[in-house]
């Protein structure tokens, strides 16, 4: 059967997008059921306003809240576990989560936890999740990671060093409130990270085996504006139209990839932000190049037109100069926008590499990779990465 023709689901939370959207987190809460809002965040969130703002809507509702930001950059099993704990003791019955891809996956596994009475460790996998969380909302302060549309809940288990994905349609968020101004306190090295996970989710959702003709529309625009805006978006942070187009970018992305699942680099990524607590976008930015390097020929059309998204025409070109030509286009945009290091500078040595090409080799986005990769090649690709 064609492709196109094949049976199809595409899961999307409600969202709202624009200046200003997270001012309406009190009036949704409250639609939602709301009564004592868990509101997740962190600190730098908070010491840029933004969780203050999220807090006075839900007060001008009558709403009740408490306050948790024992979120870490990489959130934790047992933070988690921490959250759920306040969530139950405090009585509440809502989330909203305020701030990066960290504290809206807590604020997820928060949600999981409280409902299904389980250590958040027992839902890693693919559908796993039994009994739906209390409403979610989330705001996202990044331009990037896509929790606030994703089935996705990235939680590190520090005891291991490892990370593990929960996917579920279960930790789709009720509500997402898509605010651009929310980037312009973003510093210009998370803004090239998380700009450069958003590159990376539509480049894996369009080379994806899960693709579909709805992933691969946003997955293609996705890559067009990162493209187009990040670089001046790092140079410009104050500048809103630059920002909305990154965050359109970041939605569009994490559309596509909630859909189309990932594919090696985040499986790879996953991996060394396990073991070295480095900014998952910049995990992806190393290894980004040499996974397309591995998967090119797996799917050279495709490739072609992330190229020409890109504004490289690879038509007409052989398999070696097509790599070589979206290879030297990825790291031009990786260095103007400052993400240099390769992974001996986030501390990975040669004798790190076995261990974590078995993790990587466990990661469930690497079941969607287009090319099939054993041990050996996931090795070679970390050893050209060093
Ligand atoms: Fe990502």
């Amino acid at each position: 059967m064609k492709s196109e023709l094949e049976l199809r689901k595409f899961v999307a939370p409600e969202y709202i997008f624009g200046v200003g959207a997270r001012r309406l987190a009190g009036r949704y809460a409250k639609n939602l059921g709301g009564k004592r809002i868990l509101v997740v965040s962190d600190p730098g969130v908070v010491a840029a306003g933004w969780t203050q703002d999220v807090i006075e809507s839900l007060l001008e509702e009558g709403l009740a809240y408490e306050l948790f930001t024992g979120v870490s950059p990489n959130p934790r099993a047992d933070e988690v576990m921490a959250g759920a704990e306040v969530f139950r003791s405090k009585k509440c019955n809502a989330l909203v989560a305020v701030g990066g891809g960290s504290p809206m996956d807590c604020a997820k596994g928060i949600g999981i936890v409280y409902s299904n009475r389980q250590p958040i460790l027992e839902f890693v996998g693919v559908d796993k999740v039994g009994i739906p969380m209390p409403p979610l909302i989330c705001i996202p302060t990044t331009g990037g990671t896509s929790a606030d549309v994703s089935q996705f809940a990235i939680i590190s288990n520090p005891i291991d060093k490892i990370k593990l994905a929960i996917i579920s349609k279960s930790v789709v968020p009720d509500l997402s409130l898509i605010d651009p101004l929310t980037l312009t306190t973003l510093d210009p090295f998370l803004t090239a990270c998380t700009g450069l996970d958003a590159l990376t989710h539509g480049i894996e959702a369009y080379v994806s085996n899960a693709s579909s003709p709805m992933t691969d529309l946003h997955a293609l625009e996705a890559i067009r504006l990162i493209n187009e805006n990040l670089v001046a978006s790092v140079k410009n942070p104050q500048d809103v139209e630059l920002r909305t187009k990154v965050m359109q970018a970041s939605l569009y992305a994490g559309l596509a990839f909630s859909n189309a699942i990932l594919g090696a680099v985040h499986a790879m990524a996953h991996s060394v932000g396990g073991e070295r607590d480095a900014p998952h976008g910049e995990c992806n930015a190393i290894l980004l190049d040499h996974v397309i390097a591995f998967n090119l020929p797996a799917s050279p059309e495709r490739f072609e037109q992330i190229a020409s998204a890109m504004g490289v025409d690879l038509r007409g070109k052989t398999l070696i100069e097509k790599t070589k030509m979206l290879m030297k286009r990825v790291r031009e945009l990786k260095r103007e926008v400052g993400v240099a290091r390769v992974l001996k500078d986030v501390g990975v040595t040669r004798t790190d590499v076995p261990q974590l090409s078995e993790k990587a080799l466990h990661d469930p986005c690497l079941l969607t990779n287009p090319r099939r990769a054993n041990r050996r090649d996931i090795e070679v690709i970390y050893e050209e990465a060093l």
